[in-house]
């Protein structure tokens, strides 16, 4: 049992009996409540990363809790044959924030999944292969989302990667231009690169690349696996006026359940024939109703409008530090990234000794994507504690 064995004993588990992929930060967690996380000596967290975004409701939000407690008790688990009424009720809600044209949904089970169905479908619709992405770009690590994947690290073990791809240079609409040929399936982009340093993408190049995928037959695609939900609307691509073909989302759809979502238009979905794709988890029950109750708690309680604002307000405090080792700040809602001068390992850890927990994306930017309940008092105390680490200006 988890509760007898010493902290040493379950790190010691953690790192020797899973493949050592990660890096591991030392501290075990055991517990949440709203935005602060508990390690198993009690000592408390301000959880500034949510797991990449995930618990985008905090942790063991007790209407959250109730709605996936309930459908546990009644049916977690349903073939994608029959109708369900908690995956219709997810459909139903998508609806209403679907970007325009975006009628038709695969429900999987990770942002990797959802970029996977999301080049299958682009390439059944093209009759082609060929993905033009972004450099710094990042779509995930499976096979096909490799593909798309920038960061050399990622790839250089499994190469030559599944489909072909080139990498242009995030926001050069020339270099786009150039890449995107009649040969090309999709372009693929993220409107707020996440991994590859908090960088917004200008509503021109979106809607250049709308323009130039449609001139050459290709299709847009349009990752918000990280950005979706915390900038202040529900997808961020429809701020730049831009209507993609399709949109995947993942992480804080579901508060922390695991789902995946490629959203197609009418025209995408009509070219796929039946049974080419199909996933035994995707649009389950349980994690369907949580998916429901979370889209309701962000519309209920507001939560859209609330990260534009404490977003906006933890940008300004971090600006105001003023610290000679902050080279930018940058941030879309609860989107955000602090880029140093130095390298950004030495800062994180710092933050987690000080009682934050954050993420690094790259080697010099610190990332925050915490909770979308976050509140101005949150941000003060994660800036008292940057401040604390990054020592006297
Ligand atoms: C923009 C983007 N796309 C895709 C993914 C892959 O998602 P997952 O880790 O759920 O497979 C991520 C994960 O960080 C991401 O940030």
């Amino acid at each position: 049992m988890a509760e007898t064995m010493t902290t040493s004993a379950l790190m010691e588990l953690d790192r020797g009996k899973q493949i050592p992929l990660y890096a591991k930060r030392d501290i075990v967690l055991v517990r949440g409540e709203g935005v602060y996380i508990y390690d198993s000596e009690g000592n408390r967290y301000l959880d500034a990363m949510s797991n990449y975004g995930v618990a985008v409701l905090g942790h063991a939000h007790p209407r959250f809790t109730t709605a996936v407690t309930e459908q546990l008790q009644m049916l977690a688990t349903c073939h994608q044959s029959f109708g369900n009424d908690a995956r219709a009720e997810l459909l139903a809600a998508l609806d209403t924030i679907a970007p325009e044209g975006l009628t038709r949904s695969f429900l999987s089970n990770s942002g990797a999944e959802a970029i996977e169905a999301a080049l299958k479908f682009a390439q059944v619709a093209t009759g082609r292969q060929r993905i033009v992405a972004a450099k710094r770009g990042y779509h995930g690590r499976t096979l096909g989302a490799l593909s798309a994947t920038a960061e050399k690290k990622y790839r250089a073990p499994f190469e030559p990667l599944l489909l072909p791809a080139e990498h242009v240079t995030y926001n050069d609409v020339d270099a786009l231009e150039t890449a995107v040929t009649g040969e090309t399936a999709a372009i693929i982009l993220e409107p707020i690169q996440g991994e590859g340093g908090i960088h917004p993408a200008d509503d021109a190049f979106l809607q250049r690349a709308r323009e130039i995928a449609t001139a050459n037959g290709a299709l847009l695609i349009m990752d918000e696996i990280q950005s979706g939900f915390r900038t202040g609307v529900p997808f961020a691509t429809t701020v730049a006026s831009v209507s993609p073909d399709i949109v995947c989302t993942a992480k804080a759809l579901a508060n922390g359940l695991p789902i995946g979502l490629t959203m197609v238009t009418e025209a995408v979905s009509d070219q796929m024939p039946g049974g080419a794709h199909g996933s035994t988890f995707g649009g389950n029950p349980l994690v369907a109703r949580g998916a429901v109750e979370t889209l309701r708690i962000m519309r209920d309680d507001d939560l859209y409008a609330r990260a534009e604002r404490v977003g906006a307000y933890t940008v300004r405090a971090i600006e105001a530090l003023s610290h000679p080792r902050i080279r930018a700040v940058r941030g879309r809602g609860l989107m955000m990234g602090v880029e140093l001068k130095q390298k950004a390992t030495p800062v994180l850890r710092g933050l987690q000794e000080n009682g934050v927990l954050a993420l690094l994306a790259g080697n010099l930017v610190i990332r925050f994507l915490p909770p979308m309940t976050w509140e101005e008092a949150h941000a003060d105390e994660l800036v008292d504690s940057l401040a604390r680490v990054l020592g006297p200006a």
